[in-house]
């Protein structure tokens, strides 16, 4: 019986892929990746599609907090089996969208699964992120079933309270002592943050060998003093070993736009007179490299970090920036070091630099305490844009 139906498998598989062309992931139009086959394979697709050649992305359609919902085609009994919410159809009707959340406690092992709070607004929820389950690994494929090597956290909404404004004893200025996030058992885990960090985003390589990701804790303790709602829904993706959407090596937020804005994690909007900078955080932001371009040049249209506000700008030397800084390699086109910019920047402005050190490289740090509350540090919005050669 067992060999008759693996034959039939690999027959179908086989035919599928004749017949439907690649279904290729990464294209987001479904009806481009629908499988265009008939009869009985046609109406058998979405079981196969799953458990043994390709899971690909559906939308539905529908919007949470702004963010178009990704889900997964699928038939409708795969899809109770993973406790997923059907949201519509895919293959030209022959399969569900299957939309995948994880709820405090649950494994996140499928590709485009939600991370969310799920109504859980105390104590503590903790989650364990692990490698992407592989129903069947198809030789040669082009499909999901290749694997991944990192997940990429999208922060669609995530709202804790705030960090520790320095009223309290012991005075843990910016720390995240009341409620937290943290991802432990990854060689990316960067420190604790809170506050509001809708639209941030972390990648997380997988180990492999180990066979595990991450875990995630999530600790609201009673002792908010800000009312805050707290709630969150961070989407989930693996990113496919081969991707151009790998981040290199140790690199927490990595980004490949031409221009864009880089936030510190938990920055308010300028209206704020929260003390708002997280404390004793350590990570990197990477840039890619990009073709005609081979610097990067960055300003600030927003710039606090252990400084008073409209301060002065400090660079230099990394002993003039101890507490708080951010630091990168700023060198000129042949590569020798800058004499008009430091590496380390810090204090109440960011005075702006081009470097031509590729890749682009920015390291964050900061410390546990403040040594003036009063000043309300907030961390940075950094501007980006590439640098022509
Ligand atoms: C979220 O809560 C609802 C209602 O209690 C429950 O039906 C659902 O299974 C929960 N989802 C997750 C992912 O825990
Ligand atoms: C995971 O899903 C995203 C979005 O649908 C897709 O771009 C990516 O290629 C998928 N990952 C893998 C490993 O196939
Ligand atoms: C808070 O400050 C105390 C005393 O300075 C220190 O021992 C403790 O580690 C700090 N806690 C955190 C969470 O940083
Ligand atoms: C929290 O949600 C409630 C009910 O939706 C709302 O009235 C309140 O203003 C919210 N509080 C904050 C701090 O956003
Ligand atoms: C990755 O490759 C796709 C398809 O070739 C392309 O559209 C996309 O712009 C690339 N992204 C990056 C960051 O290079």
């Amino acid at each position: 019986m067992r060999i008759v139906f693996v034959t039939v498998v690999v027959v179908v598989v086989v035919v599928c892929g004749v017949a439907a062309g690649d279904v290729d992931d990464n294209d987001v139009h479904s009806s481009a990746r629908e499988p265009r086959t008939g009869g009985i394979i046609k109406s058998m697709l979405p079981y196969f599609n799953l458990k043994i050649k390709n899971p690909f992305e559906c939308r539905p359609g529908t919007r949470i907090n702004g963010y178009p919902v990704l889900g997964t085609c699928m038939s409708q009994y795969d899809c109770t089996a993973l406790r997923g919410r059907i949201d519509g159809t895919c293959a030209s009707g022959y399969g569900s969208c299957c939309i995948l959340e994880a709820g405090c406690g649950d494994t996140v092992e499928r590709n485009r699964t939600y991370i969310i709070n799920n109504g859980t607004t105390s104590g503590t929820c903790t989650y364990t992120i692990a490698p992407m389950k592989i129903d069947y690994k198809v030789k040669n494929s082009v499909s999901e079933a290749v694997g991944a090597c990192q997940v990429r956290l999208d922060f669609e909404t995530f709202s804790l309270s705030q960090p520790d404004q320095g009223t309290t004893t012991p005075n843990n200025a910016s720390v995240c002592n009341i409620d937290s996030f943290e991802v432990t058992g990854n060689t990316n885990a960067f420190g604790k943050i809170c506050g509001e960090n809708q639209g941030q985003h972390i990648y997380l390589p997988i180990d492999s060998k180990a066979g595990t990701v991450a875990t995630i804790t999530v600790v609201m303790s009673g002792a908010t003093t800000t009312a805050v709602n707290r709630s969150w829904r961070i989407r989930t993706t693996y990113i496919p070993c081969l991707s151009n959407m790998t981040a290199p090596p140790g690199c927490l937020q990595y980004f490949t736009d031409a221009s864009g804005t880089v936030n510190s994690f938990n920055l308010l909007p300028a209206s704020s007179t929260t003390l708002s900078q997280i404390g004793n955080l350590k990570y990197s932001i990477c840039f890619n490299n990009q073709p005609n371009s081979c610097g990067m040049s960055f300003s600030s249209t927003r710039f606090l970090l252990t400084g008073a506000p409209n301060g002065a700008a400090t660079t230099g030397p990394a002993s003039s920036c101890a507490e708080d800084y951010i630091a990168t390699t700023v060198v000129d086109r042949t590569g020798v070091a800058s004499t008009t910019s430091g590496s380390f920047f810090c204090g109440g402005a960011l005075t702006p630099f081009t470097t031509y050190a590729q890749p682009t490289v920015i390291f964050v740090r900061t410390d546990g305490q403040e040594t003036s509350p009063t000043d309300k540090n907030y961390g940075f919005a950094l501007s980006y844009s590439r640098a022509g050669c």
